[in-house]
C-alpha cells in the first residue's frame, strides 16, 4: 500500500495559533508553508485574535480562519471533525502554557483543543511563553506527557523575551519550524514500485553530421528520477543525449533518436507501475537520413519530415498499462492544450509547463507546473527542479492512492 510522503509538500496543514505575542511570527510560517506547496488552514483561539487579526491569516492562507467551536457558518462549511480529518498535520504555533496544559489533559473547551483531541494526524507543538512559565515543573510535566503521546515539540529557543526577561521560551523562528517539518523523514511513497521515466531531447539526424533537436537539458527528467528513487521506487531512466550525471541507483538506457526512445520505452512500459514522459521527443524526423554530408547548393532547401510515433500515447494504449503521466510544453493556451493532450492521449495525469519564457521550462534550474487529471488540477509554483520533482512525485503517489481507493470501493 502506498503511503503519503513528507508532511508539507502537497499536504493539508492545520496551523493552530494560540494567544501569545509570537502569534505574529505564525503569519510568516503560513507564507513559508505555502511556498513549500502546502495548503494551509488556520485556527485561532480568542486570545490569539487579540494579538493578530484573523484577516492577516485569511489573506496569507487563502482560506477562511476558524475560531469558534460552535460557529453555525463554519460548522456548515467544515465542522471541527471534518477539519480534524482534513489535516495531514496539525501544528500548534505558538503554543502557550495554557494550550499545552489543556492538550496534555485532554480538555476540549475551544476549537483548538477539540481539534487536538479529534485529529489522528501527526501533531507538532512550538511552545512560546515566559521563561519562568517554561521552567515551571508543571509545564515540563505537560510537555513530557505530550511527547509520550507522540507529539513532536519544536523549540523553544533562548533569548530576549517580549516581557523583558531573558531565557528559554521564545518560539522558534518560522524558517526553523519549517526546516524541522521539511526534514521529518518522508514516508517512502513509491516503495516497491517501478518507475520508468523518459528525459532529455532526441536528435533526428539529417546526415552524418547534422541533426534536428530541441533545448531540453534533461534536468526535469533527471530530477524526477532522483525524486522517485528517494521515494523508494526502482527507477529506469530512458535518456536522450544530455550532459548530466546519471542518478545513483537508476538503470539508464541511453538513446539518441525518437525511434530509439520509442523502442526502449515500449519494450519496458508494461513491466512498470508508473511511466513519466518528461522527454522532449521530436514530433517530426527527416524522412530520410542522407549517408553523406548534404552539400551546400541552392539558395533555399526543403526538408521533408514525417511524424514520429507518439510514445506517450502508445504507453497509455497498452493492455497492461502503467499509471501514465505526460508533460506538455506550451508557449500559449497552456491549460487548453494540456487538457486536450490529457484526453486525446488517454493519460492519468499531465504536467504542463510554459516554455520559451524568461523563467522555467527548457534548460533552466527552475520550473513551475500546472498539473491536470480528470476532474482535478494543482498548481506547483516556480521552484528549483529538484524540489518541484519531489512535489510531482508526491502528487502522483496521492492520485494513484486515490484511484486505488476508488477501485476498491467501486
Ligand atoms: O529537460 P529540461 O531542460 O529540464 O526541460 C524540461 C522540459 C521543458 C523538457 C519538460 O518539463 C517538458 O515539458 N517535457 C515535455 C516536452 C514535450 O515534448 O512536450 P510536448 O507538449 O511536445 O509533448 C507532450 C508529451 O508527449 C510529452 O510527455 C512528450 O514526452 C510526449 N511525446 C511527444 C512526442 C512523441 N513523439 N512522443 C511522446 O511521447
Amino acid at each position: 500500500m502506498l503511503k503519503f510522503p513528507g508532511i508539507i509538500i502537497n499536504k493539508h496543514i492545520l496551523l493552530a495559533v494560540s494567544g501569545g505575542i509570537a502569534a505574529y511570527k505564525s503569519a510568516e510560517l503560513v507564507r513559508l508553508l505555502r511556498k513549500q506547496g502546502a495548503e494551509v488552514r488556520v485556527v485561532m483561539t480568542r486570545s490569539a485574535m487579540q494579538f493578530v487579526s484573523p484577516l492577516t491569516f485569511q489573506a496569507l492562507s487563502g482560506n477562511p480562519v476558524h475560531s469558534e467551536l460552535l460557529d453555525e457558518n463554519q460548522e456548515y462549511a467544515m465542522g471541527h471533525i471534518n477539519l480534524a480529518r482534513w489535516a495531514d498535520a496539525l501544528i500548534i504555533a505558538p503554543a502557550t502554557a495554557n494550550t499545552i496544559a489543556k492538550c496534555s489533559h485532554g480538555l476540549a473547551d475551544d476549537l483548538l483543543s477539540t481539534l487536538y483531541l479529534a485529529t489522528t494526524c501527526p501533531v507538532y507543538v512550538a511552545p512560546a511563553m515566559n521563561q519562568a512559565m517554561w521552567h515551571k515543573a508543571i509545564t515540563q510535566e505537560n510537555i513530557q506527557k505530550l511527547k509520550r503521546h507522540g507529539v513532536t515539540i519544536i523549540g523553544p529557543e533562548t533569548g530576549d523575551q517580549a516581557c523583558g526577561e531573558t531565557g528559554f521560551g521564545r518560539m522558534s523562528e518560522p524558517d526553523e519550524i519549517c526546516r524541522r517539518l521539511m526534514s521529518e523523514p518522508a514516508a517512502q511513497c513509491l516503495k516497491g514500485l517501478k518507475v520508468l521515466i523518459s528525459a532529455g531531447p532526441t536528435r533526428e539526424p539529417l546526415d552524418p553530421v547534422r541533426y534536428i533537436t530541441n533545448r531540453s537539458s534533461g534536468k526535469m527528467g533527471y530530477a524526477l528520477a532522483n525524486a522517485a528513487l528517494k521515494a523508494g521506487a526502482k527507477v529506469t531512466l530512458v535518456s536522450g543525449p544530455v550532459a548530466l550525471a546519471a542518478p545513483d541507483n537508476a538503470d539508464i538506457i541511453s538513446v539518441e533518436t525518437a525511434a530509439q526512445m520509442h523502442a526502449a520505452v515500449i519494450s519496458k512500459a508494461a513491466e512498470y507501475d508508473i511511466y513519466i514522459g518528461a522527454a522532449a521527443v521530436a514530433d517530426y524526423s527527416p524522412v530520410q537520413m542522407e549517408q553523406e554530408k548534404i552539400k551546400k547548393q541552392a539558395e533555399q532547401s526543403t526538408l521533408t519530415l514525417q511524424k514520429t510515433r507518439d510514445i506517450l500515447a502508445e504507453v497509455a494504449q497498452l493492455t497492461k498499462r502503467p499509471f501514465t503521466v505526460g508533460f506538455a510544453a506550451e508557449t500559449h493556451d497552456l491549460e487548453q492544450h494540456a487538457q486536450d493532450k490529457l484526453t486525446r492521449k488517454n493519460l492519468d495525469m499531465i504536467a504542463a509547463n510554459w516554455v520559451g519564457r524568461d523563467q522555467g521550462g527548457f534548460d533552466s534550474e527552475q520550473n513551475a507546473l500546472q498539473v491536470f487529471w480528470k476532474n482535478g488540477q494543482k498548481s506547483l509554483p516556480m521552484t528549483d527542479k529538484n524540489h518541484l520533482a519531489e512535489q510531482l512525485i508526491s502528487l502522483i503517489a496521492e492520485r494513484m492512492e486515490h484511484e486505488r481507493c476508488n477501485k476498491n470501493t467501486a
